[in-house]
Parts: C-alpha cells; sequence; structure tokens
C-alpha cells in the first residue's frame, strides 16, 4: 500500500521505533526492499536520491515501477515513496511524478530562505496528502553528489522549520553519508535531546545509518529518532555477495550467467541486510 510516510513516522515516534529509509537503486533493490519488509510485516519508506531517480529513467519510472511492484506482490504493509534531498526543482518532479513523500533539503540555504521554501512545499504537501522531510545542519560526507559539511544543527532552527508543519525533520548531529571515519567522534546526543525538547513530537530523522554503532541507535531512537536512512549498506552487502559469486567462478559454470542467477545472490545479501536493520530499528510487526 502506498501512502505518505506520515501515520508510520507519529506511531514510530510514540511507540519508541524507527522505520527504515532503504534507498532504492533498481529493479532489484525494490523487490528486495518491499519483499522484507511484507516478510518483516513492517512499514518501509522506499528512498530515491536524484542520482538514482536520473539512473532509473526518471521519477515516473520509479514511481510507476514501484506502484506496479507493490500491486503484483501484493504488498500490504504501508510502503512511502520517498525523494532523498531533494532539490526544489526535484520535489516538485516528484510531486508530479506521483511520489507519496519528499524531502526538501534546504540545509545549504540561508536559514531564511530554507523557511521560505519548505513553507511554500508544506502547503503543497498537504493538499496531496503527501509527506515532507526538511533539513537543518548539513549531513556530512558526500551522497549522489550531494556533498554536506556535517555540521551540527542549531536547534533554534530546527524549532523554527518544525513549526511550519513539516512531517518529519532531519537534523545534523555529528552523522554522516557512507562509511564513517576511524577517528569519527559519535552523534552528539547533546544536540539531539536539545532538537528534541524544542520540537516535541516531531519524528526527527537520522542520515547516514550506515556503520552507526547499535548502542548509539537505540539511544538515537530514545531521543526521539522515528526515521533512520541506510543506504551504502545495501550497496556494500550487494557488492560483496556480487563478487563472492563471481570469484568463485559461478557466472562461469551452467547457466550461472544468466542475471537472474548472477544477480539473486546480491539481491539476497540486501534483504538480509534490511531484515537486520528492522529488527535493530524496532520496526519489525509494527506494520
Ligand atoms: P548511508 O549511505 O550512510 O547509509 O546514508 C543514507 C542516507 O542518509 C540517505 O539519505
Amino acid at each position: 500500500m502506498l501512502v505518505s510516510a506520515k501515520d508510520m513516522l507519529v506511531k514510530a515516534k510514540a511507540g519508541k521505533y524507527a522505520v527504515g529509509q532503504f534507498n532504492i537503486n533498481n529493479l532489484e533493490w525494490t523487490k528486495a526492499a518491499l519483499l522484507t519488509a511484507q516478510e518483516c510485516n513492517s512499514p518501509i519508506i522506499l528512498g530515491v536520491s536524484e542520482g538514482a531517480g536520473k539512473y532509473m529513467t526518471g521519477f515516473k519510472t520509479v514511481a510507476a515501477m514501484v506502484k506496479a511492484m507493490i500491486e503484483e506482490l501484493n504488498i500490504t504493509v504501508p510502503v512511502a515513496l520517498h525523494l532523498d534531498h531533494g532539490t526544489y526543482e526535484g520535489c516538485y518532479k516528484c510531486i508530479e511524478a506521483g511520489f507519496s513523500s519528499i524531502m526538501f533539503d534546504g540545509s545549504h540555504y540561508p536559514i531564511e530562505e530554507n523557511v521560505a521554501k519548505t513553507k511554500e512545499l508544506v502547503e503543497v504537501c498537504a493538499n496531496k496528502g503527501m509527506s515532507l522531510e526538511a533539513e537543518v545542519g548539513s549531513i556530512g560526507g558526500e551522497e549522489d553528489g550531494v556533498i554536506g559539511k556535517g555540521e551540527c544543527a542549531d536547534p533554534a532552527e530546527c524549532k523554527q522549520i518544525a513549526d511550519l508543519g513539516v512531517t518529519m525533520l532531519a537534523a545534523g548531529i555529528g552523522n554522516i553519508h557512507g562509511k564513517y571515519p576511524e577517528n569519527w567522534e559519535g552523534l552528539s546526543f547533546e544536540t539531539l535531546d536539545a532538537i528534541q525538547k524544542l520540537t516535541g513530537d516531531m519524528p526527527l530523522v537520522l542520515h547516514g545509518g550506515t556503520g552507526i554503532p547499535e548502542d548509539m541507535i537505540k539511544k538515537a531512537i530514545s531521543l526521539g529518532v522515528a526515521k533512520i536512512n541506510v543506504n551504502t549498506e545495501c550497496q556494500l552487502s550487494f557488492a560483496a555477495a556480487t563478487r563472492k559469486y563471481i570469484e568463485e567462478g559461478k557466472d562461469l559454470s551452467g547457466k550461472g550467467f544468466d542475471p537472474r542467477k548472477l544477480l539473486n545472490p546480491g539481491f539476497e545479501a540486501i534483504k538480509a541486510t534490511i531484515k537486520e536493520k528492522m529488527e535493530l530499528f524496532g520496526s519489525v510487526g509494527k506494520a
């Protein structure tokens, strides 16, 4: 069932668990994510970066594929199709393409401009029954060409954006896209605590879910994080399983070169990673 992310996140925040956003790249990724969510009876958010949308030939293709797959696979758990780190223009493209949720990443604008653009999108999304994620304080590292410095968000600015009526708020708390460096100082729970105190019931979003230790994930959830984004970890699992298949020469025996066989170990590896994350985030059985 394709839905806005609002209800699933309100429930998650109240129930002290988090819904996973898993970024998709192609048909195998999408199928793996949807089937795992159904098997785990968990709500799920499918994240699509602008780069991944372009790779899949455009947001309309993505929306059509996800909607058809939900129907053909009889997926009954709540699924949100969400633009990840959207530009202002990208947001409008996804609204038109039939996404159920968008993220407007205005974190690189001065706060006044972030507020103005987010405010406009709050209205548009409300009219369409879509959920909207906003961002304050950039997430470090690089994702699909979006580069962030990784500074911690200012709690007062978070409140200003939350008060506009967004559905969920991503706030930089020392998190980074991709693998964490050896000398990473960890999440700033002080910042998260201050943000949650000022934003109350607002579901908070933790980007850069790859490689955050389990105890930090649990603590972040206890401090109001209700959505956690995972991208790189599925890519690493897919790549490792595919590499193993090829290095074992399995593509060279029988019909092992058949793409359905060649891509299967990677597909199964994505499923296993998503299941593991859903268990850690506590969303299993919460559909
Ligand atoms: P990772 O690639 O670090 O898991 O981050 C994903 C993310 O935050 C998507 O917006």
